[in-house]
């Protein structure tokens, strides 16, 4: 455990701890992405992918001019919020229902990272550390905007997409049968509008490789 003198320390074990979070989410967004239904919500996840990457650069920027190095700290609670985004990313279902979990998976996400940004840019201000207060700033600005799209992706369509195929299912099967057998035909029909907007690529996801088990 590193040992805390002074608040110089506590920021540099933040931005490590940050970087450590941001990788991991270069590599999990991918992922998320990709089992998308929703071609808004797959590209939105795609551009914030572009921001992080950025993001990392950012805080690689702030740790060299304080002459810190950027390893040694793994941000568990990054770990286990993806660890819960995978469990959206197993479920079987209704593809509106899962990009709702999608949705909220990805803004406890957002939620989380702009609580650290908020505590490392007061914790540089205090140092008088501006160019880091600048760089921090603008990550959090990313991270705000990010987890706005996802609320207006989410109240713009698919929470009532998600309702509306409960009330499908309903009529068709009852509800002892949704969960488990879903409706084919609203998954084909979910399916086929995601590959006119789409192409093909993602049909071979997730989604897709359920349904043939
Ligand atoms: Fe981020």
């Amino acid at each position: 455990m590193p040992s805390m003198q002074s608040l110089h320390d506590v920021f540099v074990h933040e931005l490590r701890d940050l970087y450590s979070a941001e990788r991991q989410l270069v590599k999990a967004l991918p992922k998320m992405a990709k089992n998308a239904g929703s071609p808004e919500l797959a590209e939105a996840l795609e551009s914030h992918l572009r921001e992080t990457e950025v993001q990392v650069t950012r805080i690689e920027e702030i740790l060299e001019g304080l002459g810190e190095r950027t390893g040694g700290v793994k941000c568990k609670g990054m770990e286990g919020l993806i660890e819960e985004g995978k469990e959206v990313l197993d479920m079987d279902g209704e593809e509106p229902a899962l990009d709702a979990a999608m949705i909220g998976a990805a803004q406890r996400v957002e939620h989380y990272e702009i609580a650290a940004y908020g505590t490392a840019i007061a914790h540089a201000q205090a140092q008088g550390h501006r160019d880091a207060v600048r760089l921090l700033e603008a990550t959090l600005e990313e991270e705000k905007n990010a987890d706005k799209l996802l609320s207006q992706i989410a109240e713009r369509g698919i929470n009532a997409l998600a309702v509306a195929s409960a009330d499908i299912d309903i009529t068709n099967g009852g509800l002892a049968s949704r969960s488990s057998k879903g409706n084919g035909t609203a998954r084909r029909n979910g399916r086929s509008n995601r590959g006119l907007k789409n192409g093909s690529s993602r049909s071979g996801g997730r989604r897709g490789a359920k349904k043939a088990t």
